[in-house]
């Protein structure tokens, strides 16, 4: 590792013992990954020294739970507890797991609640933002085009590529907690020139503008590319953020995409060449009917009940407009009595769907407007559910396998009508 004078003071100590902790740790990941130096970062999205009750209390049985203790053991992966200071890199903290008020409809107990409300006290004392959201670009968190960020949170880590063109790996826990420290990430993947460039050409022959277009498309080409970067030409209506990060989220479920290029829309593809780096790409693919109808059948290949008694809609978490958009079609009407619908959002979202009317609407349909977090992450649904409604093609790979139910995937249109009804009528056109 090629380290500056800083670094180096920071890992000999002069910057006191978290900072010496934190900076060991980068040196090791850094050197497992092959970097030999690093790049400053001054945006960090992580979970730094948040920890779920079941932590907690391992921790306890080892005589000290504090948020020194979990940072300086968990986090910085330390033999020893040492004193946390505030944060250097402008740091928020991603999604949690319970909404603080609504948690007891999620199921959670008093004393989770006091937990994650002393966690947060912590956070705020170090500095860390507390937008508990996974769509932090949407709650005051955005990057500028070519910043050096760390952030955790795959649908996150793709949008703050490919829409945004900053730059980020999928970061975890540890470097994310280390980088809110040093504002240091070693200087590999993502950060560089030379990985950004794309790999697999995507060409689509299909109009794709809904949102829940948008969410197949990203389905299939994250299932085709996996890992590689793909550059996406074709019948495309350019998308908006909404659409973006249904299609990012659900490439890197079904994939593991971190940064797309879309010809003449996303910030690094003005062309094909430049999207390609002038190299030549390894695989071509396109994307029709058949490829649309067998992503929407495998996206629907585990329901077979048509009664819903669930619909989660906000996977990523929801943006104002979606909100507004599921008030329009519940106003004045009522959920089914067998179905329950919970649209999760940012906390920053909800304030604002509170101040517009939303989310009382929404309540007098009988739905819940929850933050924080979401059912795969809180791995909470509503008592007894079997069959869940979803229109987020992430949710819907997740999910039914993480709660051991049955589910659907449509448009919100789709969805709303199931929580009216109580069934599924979903189908393509
Ligand atoms: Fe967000 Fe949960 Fe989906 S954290 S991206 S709503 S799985």
């Amino acid at each position: 590792m090629i380290l500056t004078d800083a670094e180096q003071a920071m890992l000999d100590g002069a910057e006191g013992p978290a900072k010496q902790k934190a900076m060991d740790l980068l040196v090791r990941y850094a050197e497992a990954l092959g970097a030999d130096r690093f790049v400053d970062t001054s945006n960090v999205a992580g979970v730094p020294g948040s920890s779920s009750l079941f932590v907690h209390n391992y921790f306890k049985a080892r005589g000290d739970a504090s948020y020194e203790a979990i940072f300086s053991l968990f986090d910085l992966d330390a033999d020893e507890v040492v004193p946390v200071p505030r944060m250097r890199a402008n740091s928020c903290h991603l999604q949690g797991g319970m909404d603080p008020v609504l948690w007891r409809e999620q199921g959670m107990s008093e004393e989770a609640l006091d937990h994650q409300m002393q966690d947060e006290a912590e956070l705020e004392r170090h500095g860390v933002k507390v937008l508990k959201t996974c769509t932090p670009y949407l709650a005051g968190n955005t990057p500028r085009f070519g910043d050096h960020c760390a952030w955790m949170e795959s649908s996150a880590v793709v949008y703050c590529n490919s829409v945004i063109g900053a730059r980020t790996n999928t970061e975890g826990r540890e470097s994310t907690s280390a980088a809110m420290l040093t504002g240091k990430i070693p200087d590999w993947g993502f950060h560089q020139d030379d990985f950004r460039r794309g790999t697999h050409h995507i060409e689509v022959e299909v109009p794709v503008d809904s949102v829940f277009d948008w969410g197949m498309l990203g389905y299939f080409i994250g299932g085709e590319v996996q890992e590689n970067i793909p550059v996406v030409t074709g019948h495309l209506s350019s998308p908006g953020v909404i659409r973006h990060k249904h299609f990012g989220a659900a490439a890197a479920s079904s994939g593991g995409v971190e940064l797309y290029h879309m010809v003449g829309i996303t910030p690094e593809a003005p062309s094909l060449d430049a999207a390609f780096g002038g190299r030549r790409p390894v695989q071509a693919l396109r994307y029709g009917e058949a490829e649309r109808r067998a992503t929407y059948e495998a996206l629907n290949s585990n329901g077979t009940s048509t009664d819903v008694d669930y619909v989660m809609l906000g996977c990523p978490h929801a943006a104002l407009e979606q909100i507004e958009e599921a008030a329009r079609l519940l106003e004045g009407k009522r959920i089914s009595a067998n179905s329950n619908l919970w649209i999760f959002t940012s906390r920053l979202i909800r304030i604002q769907a509170d101040a517009k009317g939303l989310t009382r609407i929404l309540q007098d349909a009988g739905a819940l407007v929850m933050t924080d977090t979401c059912s795969a992450i809180a791995q909470s649904i509503p008592k007894g559910t079997r069959v869940v409604a979803l229109d987020s093609a992430k949710q819907a790979h997740y999910l039914p396998a993480i709660m051991g139910i049955e589910a659907w995937f449509g448009t919100t249109q789709n969805c709303i009508d199931a929580a009216l009804t109580g069934r599924w009528t979903g189908a393509l056109s």
